[in-house]
């Protein structure tokens, strides 16, 4: 599979998109769905393609920490020291907004989020096309991240005509999402850059959402990355027996996910793996819970979304 585009494909992507309309292109986590940052028009093409509530903010993808600088009013040094170690690559920060980001893309919030992408054609298009661009993951809202151009073209998104397709994505994690905007950085979304290593390098971080009253991160809402057919994840193989006992006794067909004992292998394949059983349709599928270390967290993390009930 090609990682780049043909010098005919890239100009139409960017044509593409400089007249507002919206492209999906490959990143290392999960494919997404572009649309000029800077241009309220095709962001609200974001919105309305995925059904997405405007309450929940996208992330702005940049070449590189320069681009990312000018769209923000603060960069501590905790970011450089950030994106010298994690850019391009998985890892989003989150910052005061500088006042040409559109409130639609901060959903009106006093902060952007920001990340410069490592797959190649992501670069390629960032570097053609010469402007930020806010991109969310190419699926309906709620449902699962495609890590495959396939994946987005069966979600069947309104107003996509333009799918960049550059093989699987060899992270397949939406990537870690770091709040620096206050004086204690925030995990807001656990991701393929773990926790020891954030904090390796700038100390102490706090897990999980900020009080109510401020700005959540509805990836941390409870029913999230939600696959079509019911998940379910048992604490061993015992309980797992007896589940799928259960349930075959009572007439269902039921899928199993078996996750690679390497996280990282275990990372790229989750969602293409929940994608395959949703249209296997089982009436239900099972798991183990994988083990509670940092670098299974951002899988129990999305297990545990894609099995809650609301
Ligand atoms: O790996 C990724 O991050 C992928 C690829 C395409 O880059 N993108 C992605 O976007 O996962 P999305 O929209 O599916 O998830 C963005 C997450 C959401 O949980 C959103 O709430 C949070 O980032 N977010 C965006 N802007 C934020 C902000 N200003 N403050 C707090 N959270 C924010
Ligand atoms: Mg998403």
């Amino acid at each position: 599979m090609p990682q780049l585009l043909t010098e005919a494909q890239l100009s139409e992507a960017v044509e593409h998109l400089r007249q507002g309309e919206l492209v999906a292109f490959p990143t290392e986590t999960v494919y997404g769905l572009g649309a000029l940052a800077l241009n309220p028009e095709a962001v609200a093409k974001i919105f309305a393609a995925k059904g997405r509530p405007s309450h929940n903010p996208l992330i702005v993808h940049v070449r590189e920490a320069q681009a990312a600088r000018e769209l923000v009013t603060a960069w501590p040094e905790t970011a450089t020291r950030l994106v010298e170690r994690f850019w391009p690559g998985p890892l989003t920060l989150v910052l005061p907004r500088a006042a040409v980001v559109p409130d639609l893309v901060t959903a009106g919030g006093p902060t952007v989020a920001l990340r410069s992408p490592a797959h190649p054609l992501a670069q390629q298009l960032l570097a053609a096309v010469q402007a930020p661009l806010a991109a969310p993951s190419a699926n309906r809202s709620g449902q699962l991240s495609p890590t495959t151009a396939a994946h987005v073209l069966a979600s069947q998104l309104p107003g996509l005509d333009l799918i960049l397709d550059g093989g699987p994505c060899s992270g397949g994690l939406e990537s870690t999402v770091l709040d620096l905007s206050r004086p204690t950085p925030r995990l807001l979304r656990p991701g393929l850059v773990t926790l020891p290593e954030l904090e390796a390098l700038i100390g102490p971080i706090t897990v999980g959402a900020v009080d109510a009253a401020t700005l959540p991160s509805p990836g941390l809402l409870n029913k999230h990355y939600a696959p079509r057919t019911a998940l379910e994840c048992a604490d061993d193989a015992d309980e797992l027996n007896f589940l799928k006992n259960l349930y075959e006794t009572a007439g269902l067909k039921v899928g199993v996910l078996t996750l690679p004992a390497d996280p990282r292998t275990a990372s790229r394949e989750l969602f293409a793996r929940l994608h395959d059983l949703d249209a296997a349709g089982f009436d239900r599928v099972l798991t183990i819970w994988p083990p509670e270390e940092p670098a299974w967290m951002a899988i129990r993390d999305r297990l545990r979304r894609a099995s809650a009930d609301e």
